[in-house]
């Protein structure tokens, strides 16, 4: 009871390695062909590396987030403003009274010492006074700029000092003490 389909079906040896062999080529010569696009398509596109203007562009590719500037210890320095000074540094006691610290816009605070004149609390102020630390405790403040606070905190308690401009005359005798 043979079936002529089964026959038909039927395949020799020959046509199973025939068969097995054209269905991995087929995909086999598929993929290599890919590949020989995407390799000669990457090909035209390499970077030239060699020209400037690439390595400018990968040099501002790679740039670190953080850039140290050089600073010249020698420049000017730009003294702040008095009210910057307070805000830096004396604002830590004289904005709250801390320590008994006389306040900011306090009449009542600063009146007596408003009396002791504007040489002796910049003297005070540089030199420390009592729980009053030396430069407010900021060692890097110039003379004038300690000067300045004090004018902007006494002046704010009803006191009409100048603001002093640039380069106390005491500031080269500070430094001398310094060394
Ligand atoms: C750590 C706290 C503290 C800081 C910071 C501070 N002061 Fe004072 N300051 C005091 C205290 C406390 C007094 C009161 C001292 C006393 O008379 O016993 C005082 C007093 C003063 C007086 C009055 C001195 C006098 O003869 O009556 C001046 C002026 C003054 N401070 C300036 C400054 C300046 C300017 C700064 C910032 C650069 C500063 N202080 C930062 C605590 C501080």
């Amino acid at each position: 009871m043979a079936d002529p389909h089964a026959k038909m079906t039927q395949a020799t040896p020959q046509e199973v390695i025939i068969s097995i062999l054209a269905g991995l080529l087929a995909p086999l010569l598929a993929i290599f062909l890919v590949v020989q696009l995407v390799l000669s398509i990457q090909h035209r596109h390499q970077p030239d590396v060699s020209s400037e203007a690439a390595q400018k562009a990968a040099l501002a590719r790679i740039k670190p987030f953080g850039q140290l500037v050089a600073l010249d210890a020698n420049a000017p320095r730009v003294e702040k403003s008095g009210q910057e000074v307070y805000e830096a540094v004396c604002i830590a006691c004289h904005g709250s009274g801390a320590l008994g610290a006389p306040k900011l816009e306090n009449k009542g605070d600063w009146g007596g010492r408003l009396g002791q004149g504007y040489d002796t609390l910049v003297k005070h102020a540089i030199e420390g006074i009592r729980m009053m630390p030396p430069r407010g405790g900021d060692g890097d403040l110039s003379d004038v700029e300690v000067a300045r606070a004090v004018t902007y905190m006494a002046n704010s308690a009803g006191a009409s000092f100048k603001t002093p401009e640039a380069a106390a005359p005491a500031a080269p005798a500070a430094e001398d003490a310094k060394q």
